[in-house]
Order: structure tokens, then sequence, then C-alpha cells
């Protein structure tokens, strides 16, 4: 079965070594799994108009919803002429470092859902809740207006486009530490269901994302219902990458 791997590479590379990293991964030319790199914003377009078989993610987009004077910002619309049709959303570096609330990401998922962009959106509680058997609790808050958000669109337009969640525990994020394959089936199994209760039903997919590396990446996609992973920094190694799209 096909999974999907999205590389999030954050804020690094070159515009010269984003491209070398393209050239690598477009070097083989069909594999098992399906790539979705997540550049920087200032490369997407480029690149987007230069690697066609690849497939191109923002890491972000605005809250805003027509152009206007929000220096610094970029719309769906802008990465729509572009050729982009992917956004990461609320990913915990954006909640934690840029104060993103449930409100600001409702807004952003609205944004990408209006101009058929698909949403990642990540969710995920912070290691000290998960010792205190609390994270249900936080993970069911998150999730609760992220789905009144998409629900609210699914009545007004009757259907939506694809939607993808990231399931990202804080704690695992660039600690080397990751869940047990029980606990991730456990968690898997408590997001899955609040998805499914919702309008979403099962129009969805669910990855894992936090420190997936070679070493592990095979056991957490025989994990079940986990229909692939985001990876951060081992994502920065092309070749690294080139193994996972094989898995
Ligand atoms: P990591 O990052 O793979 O480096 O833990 C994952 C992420 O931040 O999405």
């Amino acid at each position: 079965m096909s999974r999907l791997i999205i590389a999030n590479h954050k804020m690094n590379f070159t515009l010269e070594e984003s491209f070398n990293y393209c050239v690598n991964i477009s070097k083989l030319g069909s594999h098992k799994n399906n790539l979705i790199l997540a550049v920087a914003a200032p490369y997407l377009a480029y690149l987007a108009n230069n690697f066609k078989s690849l497939t191109f993610c923002a890491q972000d987009v605005s809250r805003q919803k027509v152009f206007g004077s929000y220096t610094g910002e970029y719309s769906c619309e802008m990465i729509k002429s572009c050729g982009v049709n992917y956004a990461i959303i609320g990913h915990s570096e954006r909640r934690n470092l840029f104060f993103e609330t449930e409100d600001v990401i409702s807004q952003k998922i609205e944004n990408c859902l209006r101009f058929s962009i698909t949403p990642i959106i990540c969710v995920g509680e912070i290691r000290k809740l998960k010792q205190n058997d609390h994270y249900k609790e936080v993970l069911l808050t998150q999730l609760k207006s992220i789905l009144n958000c998409i629900s609210s669109i699914i009545s007004e337009k009757n259907s939506i486009a694809q939607v993808i969640f990231a399931y990202e525990p804080i704690w695992a994020i660039g600690t080397g530490i990751i869940p047990s394959e029980e606990e991730l089936l456990k968690t898997v199994d408590i997001i899955s269901s609040i998805i499914k209760s919702s309008a979403i039903a099962n129009n969805f997919k669910l990855v894992y994302g936090g420190s997936v590396g070679l070493d592990n990446i095979e056991n957490i996609l025989n994990v079940k219902n986990i229909d692939g992973v985001l990876v951060g920094r081992a994502s920065l190694n092309s070749e690294d990458v080139l193994h996972m799209l094989s898995v």
C-alpha cells in the first residue's frame, strides 16, 4: 500500500541547495510511497515550475482571506497560483513560537478549503500532559475547533477537498523519542474516532510526525490506520528520503 511521506524542510537550505535536493529526488522515477515536499515559501513557485513531477507544499498560509495590506503574509490564492495544492497548518512551532491560537488555525484551514488546498493539520500534546494521561483532553480541544470549522464548510459547500491530519506529539519533535507502537495505536484510534464522528466521516488521512527516521519508519508505518509520516530533520537528507519512499 502506498503511503504519504511529507518532508518538512522548515527554515533550511538556500535556493541552490533546495534545487539540488529536488534534482536528487527526481532521479528516482517511480516509487512505492508518495512524497509531498514542504520547502521554504520563497522557493515554492520556482521549484514547482522546475519540477513538475514533484508535489510541493507550503509550511503555512495567511489567516487573511483576500489580497490587502498584510506585510509579510502570503495567501492561499498566492500559493495556488504558484501551482501548490498543500499547506501545513497549525504546526507546533507555529503554535508555540508564533502564538497561533485555535481560532487562527481554524481561519487558515477555512482559507485552504475555500481555495481547494489540502490542509495538513497538526495536532499533538506536550509531554507533561501525556504523562498525566490528560492528553486526550488536549487533543479533543484542538480537534474540536478544527472539526467545527471543517464541518461548517462541508455543510456550506456540500463537499470539501481532502484533509490530512498529522498527529505530532510535541515531546517527540526533534527529540529522538517516539511513542511506543502501543501508545501510537491507542492515540491514533482516539484521534480517528473523534474525526470520524464529525462531518468529515472517513474522508481524511492521518499521518504521524516526530523524530521519524530510517531506523523507525517501517515500524511506524506498520501501525494500523497510519497513512504516512511527516518528517522534519531526517527529511533534510535526500538520500534518506529516497529510502523512505520505498519502505
Ligand atoms: P522531526 O520534526 O522529524 O525533526 O522531529 C517533525 C516536525 O516538526 O514536523
